[in-house]
């Protein structure tokens, strides 16, 4: 009997460790393959820029394995050939993922976005060519929508199934058998549940005007996923911004309308707004993005300036812009009634106070925290430094170049061509119409409800010479 229970506590005894170390090992395996956070660190400050982390991981990181086979399960879901780089994305050569997306280990790798996918501009100057990338620039051929779209698309389609994406996965990678099991009955439904709740919470965009390439809605996303506002109807379809040269945008207002006055809170707000929670939210990488875009200089024009005519030009820009566009002019960088400028006013109308105010309450107890959300009347006289690769122009991106915006409205193009990188230097601005513009571009047409290219009459009185010089000058910002 004695024995029979000393046998008995031998055998519950190592029972209970195998049990502890089962659960155990499953704990911690489980733990490694799905919450291990390993820290993306890059030395460079450019490198951090275009594909560190911004805290959109935990919540919104598609599974790196999973996003890689997408296009090759369901190219008829993107716009052309050549997978993700169809949708204006730029991909390094020798890079695992494009500008402006992460590959962060959380548990399994993760793609996030990064503030340099909608602020990285690039151009080319033959189809032919590679294009010249310029962090902090505003990206002109991202199509964050389509991007949006394809994915909800693909997580609505049958075939985003294990049986298809394991299948799809192994030319590129073998799995451990665990990690088999954890793709096939966790991640990839998961990942299609999350994908189809987010193509849920974009429903409203359907109702609305397509933004096309380098224009998002950035604040309705905000207003009703994030502050949970009710949904309305509002039209905020804006241009991407340059986000260079901080330090001597110092004192001016931030974004189209001004709706922040604080750098640091528009850089977290823009991290937010990307998918980073309120636990995510990671200031000290934040930090030096912040003193990247605060000294980074924005890019030369590259091409040939008349000296003698751009210096005629800037006489003109005395006269009729610096007041507002010069730095250090009387109203650079403050908001001017919209009635005064004169230029479509949906995006303004996007913005509420209400917005604002719950916005200034989001992030009540975090070390962090947001107070200069505001409501304001009117657009923002922006700097003009980096202008040659800021096209198309004016907080909608209406106009194509700034020979057209030195024309009255009427005689501005009313549909052209948005997303192809070419460069136009005739015009000043990108190649807009002809057939690879077309094939390649998304149609822009101004009477579309927000695209109007109306206003900002400034310059559009100037003699032929005149304008010449000032676009001359213009290129040299
Ligand atoms: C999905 C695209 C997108 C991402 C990602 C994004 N932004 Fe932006 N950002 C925009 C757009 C569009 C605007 C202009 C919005 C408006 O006011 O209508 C903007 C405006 C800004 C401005 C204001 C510039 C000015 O001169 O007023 C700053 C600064 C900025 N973003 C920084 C960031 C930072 C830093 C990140 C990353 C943490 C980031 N953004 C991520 C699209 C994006
Ligand atoms: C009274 C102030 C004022 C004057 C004067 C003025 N602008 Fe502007 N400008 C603005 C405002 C406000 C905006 C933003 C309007 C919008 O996007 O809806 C703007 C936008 C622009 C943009 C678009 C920038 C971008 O990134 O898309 C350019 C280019 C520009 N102005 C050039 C000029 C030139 C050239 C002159 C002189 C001929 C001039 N402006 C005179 C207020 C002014």
């Amino acid at each position: 009997m004695k024995i029979f229970k000393e046998k008995l506590g031998r055998v519950l005894a190592s029972i209970a460790l195998v049990f502890v170390l089962l659960v155990g090992v499953g704990g911690y395996t489980a733990w490694y393959h799905l919450f291990r956070d390993v820290p993306l660190t890059y030395e460079s400050p450019e490198e951090h820029f275009k594909y560190g982390s911004i805290g959109t991981e935990p919540s919104q990181g598609v599974p790196y394995w999973i996003w890689l086979v997408l296009p090759r399960i369901f190219p008829d879901k993107l716009p052309g050939a050549g997978g993700y780089t169809s949708l204006g994305i730029t991909w390094e050569e020798g890079k695992e993922t494009p500008v402006g997306f992460t590959k962060k280990t959380i548990g399994f790798p993760r793609v996030g976005i990064t503030c340099a996918v909608c602020h990285t501009a690039t151009y080319r100057t033959s189809p032919v060519e590679k294009p010249y990338i310029f962090p902090a620039g505003p990206s002109n051929k991202f199509d964050l929508q389509g991007y949006i779209r394809f994915l909800g698309a693909a997580a609505s389609d049958p075939r985003f199934n294990a049986d298809y994406i394991l299948d799809e996965i192994k030319y590129n990678h073998d799995f451990s058998w665990v990690e088999n099991l954890l793709y096939r009955f966790l991640i990839i439904p998961q990942t299609k549940k999350a994908l189809l709740q987010q193509n849920t919470d974009f429903e409203w965009m359907n109702s609305r005007p397509n933004w096309g390439p380098g224009r998002i809605d950035p604040f309705n996303p905000v207003k009703f996923n994030t502050l949970k506002l009710p949904k309305d109807d509002t039209i905020g379809n804006s241009d991407m911004m340059p986000i260079w040269n901080q330090k001597l945008h110092k004192g001016s207002a931030l974004h189209w309308d001004g709706l922040e006055t604080s750098l640091k809170e528009t850089v977290q707000t823009g991290a937010i707004g990307d998918g980073a929670t309120k636990d995510s939210l990671p200031v000290a990488d934040l930090q030096r993005v912040e003193d990247y875009i605060t000294e980074l200089a924005p890019p030369k024009y590259p091409f040939a300036i008349d000296e003698q005519l751009a210096s005629k030009g800037n006489q003109v820009f005395a006269n009729t812009c610096a007041s507002c566009h010069a730095f250090g002019g009387e109203r650079t960088g403050t908001v001017i009634p919209v009635e005064e400028v004169g230029t479509d006013r949906h995006r303004l109308d996007m913005w509420t106070q209400q917005a604002a105010d719950t916005y200034n309450h989001f992030g009540d107890g975090y070390p962090w925290d947001f107070s200069q959300l505001r409501k304001t009347n009117g657009y923002v006289s922006v700097s003009l430094d980096g202008l040659w690769i800021r096209a198309p122009y004016l907080h909608n991106g209406s106009v194509p170049s700034l020979e057209d915006l030195l024309e009255k409205p009427e005689n501005r193009p009313k549909t052209f061509y948005r997303g192809y990188d070419v460069y136009d230097s005739l015009r000043v601005g990108f190649v807009s119409e002809g057939k690879e513009a077309e094939r390649v571009g998304f149609k822009y047409d101004t009477t579309v409800a927000a695209n109007s290219n109306q206003g900002h009459l400034y310059g559009t009185d100037l003699s032929n010479n005149d304008k010449k010089a000032l676009i001359e000058y213009l290129k040299t910002l």
